[in-house]
């Protein structure tokens, strides 16, 4: 299995469906990207940007990590966030969580993973900030999908308080961030309703004056 011949068997026919359809796609792909949308994700295997909404290659510019999370000081997801909004110009930045999140779950139970329980730290704020709200909820199930919902809304809030995407804002460019929650076991995608599309809509202490 040194070669993983099948994947690239798999390329050779995914490669040929495409230029079927347009035989141009991937020359007219090749000189430029020009996607209108930022997905910040899960990294989970079943929750694929492309394929959830249904779009092609050069359509949606992709960041992924383990339960969604945009934390202040993440150089990674900063620099795509960076990158997108400033050289690609995108519209609309989608943070797109899912219920049955394995990171969120193993915030919940606070036992030991090793290192990733540093990152799961950041899930842990987010349930700190909202411990009434779910800990009233008395089905444990109901709990951790509340939980994958306010992780959504928070890691919003997180983008927007960016000063990339502040000063976007600010410089009248049009950006929406959104949240986005979807559903591994039906394939539908619900909208948080918590989209942002300027300054005024940021909170006081986080606002670039
Ligand atoms: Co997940």
């Amino acid at each position: 299995m040194r070669v993983l011949k099948h994947l690239f068997d798999n390329n050779q026919r995914w490669a040929a469906r495409i230029k079927a359809q347009d035989p141009n796609f991937f020359t007219k792909l090749s000189r430029q990207q020009s996607p209108e949308y930022l997905w910040i994700g899960c990294a989970d295997s079943r929750v694929p940007a492309n394929e959830i909404v249904d779009m092609m290659p050069g359509e949606i510019f992709v960041h992924r990590n383990i339960a969604n999370v945009v934390v202040h000081t993440d150089l990674n997801c900063l620099s795509v966030i960076q990158y997108a909004v400033e050289v690609l110009k995108v519209k609309h930045i989608i943070v797109c969580g899912h219920y049955g999140c394995g990171g969120v779950k193993a915030a919940l139970e606070n036992t030991d993973h090793g290192l990733i329980d540093n990152w799961l730290r950041h899930i842990q704020d987010v349930y700190r900030y909202h411990q009434a709200a779910v800990d009233a909820e008395s089905d444990e199930n109901k709990r951790f999908n509340l939980l994958c919902e306010l992780n959504v809304v928070e890691q919003v809030a997180n983008v927007c308080h960016t000063t990339i995407v502040q000063n976007a804002w600010k410089t009248g460019q049009p950006l929406s961030v959104h949240g986005w929650i979807y559903g591994i076991d039906d394939g539908i995608l619900k909208d948080m309703n918590v989209c942002t599309s300027g300054l005024a809509e940021v909170s006081a202490t986080h606002r670039l004056r």
